[in-house]
C-alpha cells in the first residue's frame, strides 16, 4: 500500500469529518451531516431499519456468525465461500484484504444491517478507473431475504457509483438459474446484455452467467422521470 493510500485509511478510520463525510453521499437530497455522522462513523442510513457501513475488524465474529450459519445459503452461489468450517483468522482476513483494497481505490465490501443485526453484504467487486466500470456484488443471511434489503442497498451504490465516483457503467453478473438475483438487476431496471457461457467455476460444476448493464445516462434518466 503506498503512502498516500495509508493515510487515506487512517484519516477513514480514525475519523476526520470532512473526509467522512464525502463518503456515501448519494444524492443531493440526502445531505450528510457531520455530527450526525459521528456516533456512527462510516454509516449510511438508508431507512429506519436498514443501514450500510463498511467492513471494521471489529466485525469480524459476527461476520464469522453470519456466514457460518448461513453456509449453505450463501455457498449454492458464491464460488468464494469453501470450507464450512470457518476460522475467524480467515474472516479477519477478508476484512483486512478489504480495508486495503478500499484504500487502494480498488473496489471495497459493506456491510448491510437490518433493526442492529448484521444482515449480508453488497460491494464493488473492483473499480476500474481505466473504462470507468465497477461491478456490484451481494449476499444475504437466509431469513433476512424478502425484505428489499439488496435492492435498497444496490440504488445506494449504483447513485454513489454514478454520482459521487463518476463511474460510467455498473454491471450485474448473475448466474442463468438465480432467479432471485436476476429479478434484483431486472426491478432495477438494468439491461439484459447476454449470457456468457460457462465463464464461472462454482465449486463443482460451470455456471453461464447473465450480464446485466446499467450506465450513467440510463440510470440518470430514470431518476429523473420519478
Ligand atoms: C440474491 C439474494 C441477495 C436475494 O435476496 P432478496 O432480495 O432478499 O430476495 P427476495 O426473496 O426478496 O427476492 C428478490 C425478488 O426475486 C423474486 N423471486 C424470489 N424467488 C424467485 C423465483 N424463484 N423466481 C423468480 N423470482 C423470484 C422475489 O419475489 C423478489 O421480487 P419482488 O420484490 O418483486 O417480489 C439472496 O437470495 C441471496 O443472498 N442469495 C445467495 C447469494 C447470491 O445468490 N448472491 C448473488 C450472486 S449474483
Amino acid at each position: 500500500m503506498d503512502v498516500r493510500a495509508k493515510q487515506i485509511l487512517f484519516k477513514m478510520v480514525f475519523g476526520f469529518p470532512n473526509v467522512a463525510r464525502g463518503w456515501f453521499r448519494p444524492t443531493s437530497s440526502q445531505p450528510f451531516d457531520s455530527y450526525q455522522m459521528m456516533p456512527a462513523m462510516f454509516s449510511y442510513k438508508i431507512d429506519e431499519d436498514t443501514k450500510l457501513s463498511l467492513f471494521e475488524l471489529r466485525h469480524a465474529e459476527k461476520l464469522n456468525a453470519l456466514l457460518t450459519q448461513n453456509y449453505e445459503h450463501i455457498r449454492e452461489w458464491s464460488a468464494w465461500l469453501k470450507d464450512k468450517e470457518r476460522h475467524i483468522e480467515n474472516t479477519q482476513e477478508f476484512i483486512k484484504r478489504n480495508l486495503k483494497q478500499f484504500a487502494e481505490n480498488n473496489g471495497f465490501g459493506i456491510c448491510i444491517w437490518y433493526k442492529g443485526e448484521m444482515a449480508g453484504q453488497i460491494e464493488y467487486n473492483y473499480l476500474d478507473w481505466t473504462n470507468r466500470k465497477t461491478e456490484i456484488g451481494y449476499w444475504l443471511g437466509e431469513s433476512f431475504q424478502g425484505k428489499g434489503l439488496v435492492t435498497k442497498s444496490c440504488r445506494v451504490l449504483i447513485d454513489y457509483a454514478f454520482n459521487s465516483l463518476k463511474l460510467n457503467r455498473v454491471e450485474m453478473h448473475c448466474g442463468v438459474e438465480n432467479k432471485k438475483s436476476r429479478k434484483i438487476a431486472e426491478k432495477l431496471g438494468f439491461r439484459e446484455e447476454g449470457v456468457i457461457r460457462q465463464s464461472g467455476w462454482l465449486h463443482d460444476h460451470f455456471v453461464d452467467y447473465v450480464i446485466y448493464g446499467m450506465l450513467s445516462s440510463e440510470w440518470k434518466d430514470k431518476n429523473q422521470s420519478k
